[in-house]
């Protein structure tokens, strides 16, 4: 994939699949993203609960709402308002015509029209996976002054990146970054990271599709999509351990600074 261009990648994701395995692990199916977004939604109620966070009377704003997901779970949890932002003709479409009642809007979130387009500040910020897909550095930077100045005085943002002791170009659409450059940016604009929960650690990786022979790896992935709810119930016992081998970590930051 040369030259990533983020509106037309996702385009085409979400045109080919409207569904979790377009939005989630691609490499998996629909049965085992099913699993992986569990295992989202467990971290993110835990991060809630931890925080004391009763979504009943929130505001809150889905960066790279996808398929609508998290608009659901916001939804379901009584969320008093919501507002998706995504970069693609296809997810605003279809969210728009399957939740009336909010609010959906077309943008990049590094746009320097984004802010002033919603115009509006919001108690909780969700942005799970979308950072790491954000290559360039300045757009990186400029999506985090975007979510700062879009979140309340207080108010809560949930960001999923790797967030290691290093970066990580892992391919053309994906750059892990360090939990310093989290750490900095995030200062600078007013953000302060309250805690890094692990959401993953066999969840979201090949096990069995890893097996290299030709012919096997077909039937590892098959054996990898089986076990999923296997994997979500040992990645439960690791997640309460203070294990490292952990895949990706939600933040849970606060803004401090108005
Ligand atoms: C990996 S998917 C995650 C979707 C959703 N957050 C979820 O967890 O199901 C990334 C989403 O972010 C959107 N996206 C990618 N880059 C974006 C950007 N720069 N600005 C806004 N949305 C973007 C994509 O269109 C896609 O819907």
């Amino acid at each position: 994939m040369k030259n990533y261009n983020p509106r037309d990648y996702w385009e085409k994701c979400l045109s080919k699949r409207f569904e979790l395995s377009g939005v989630g692990h691609a490499g998996f199916s629909e049965y085992y993203n099913k699993w992986l977004y569990k295992a989202k939604i467990r971290t993110l109620k835990k991060a809630l609960l931890s925080q004391q966070i009763d979504i009943h009377d929130k505001i809150v704003c889905d960066v790279g709402c996808g398929t609508g997901f998290f608009i659901d779970f916001y939804r379901l949890q009584g969320a008093q308002d919501i507002v998706g932002v995504d970069i693609t003709s296809i997810s605003i479409r279809n969210l728009k015509l399957k939740y009336s009642e909010y609010h959906f809007i077309k943008e990049d979130v590094s746009s320097s029209s984004l802010v002033s387009k919603i115009n509006r500040k919001f108690d909780i910020l969700n942005v799970f996976d979308i950072l790491y897909h954000i290559k360039e550095n300045k757009a990186f930077r400029r999506a985090i002054a975007n979510i700062s100045n879009l979140t309340k005085n207080k108010g809560v943002i949930f960001i999923s990146d790797l967030c290691g002791s290093k970066s990580i170009d892992v391919a053309e659409h994906v750059e892990f970054r360090s939990r310093k450059i989290y750490e900095i940016t995030l200062e600078e604009n007013g953000i302060e990271i309250i805690a890094i929960c692990p959401l993953y650690y066999l969840l979201n990786r090949s096990i069995f599709g890893m097996i290299k022979l030709v012919g096997l790896r077909e039937i590892g992935i098959s054996l990898d999509n089986l076990f999923a709810p296997i994997y979500y119930c040992l990645d439960g016992i690791f997640l309460s351990s203070k294990s490292n081998k952990n895949n990706l970590n939600l933040i849970v930051a606060k803004k401090v600074k108005p």
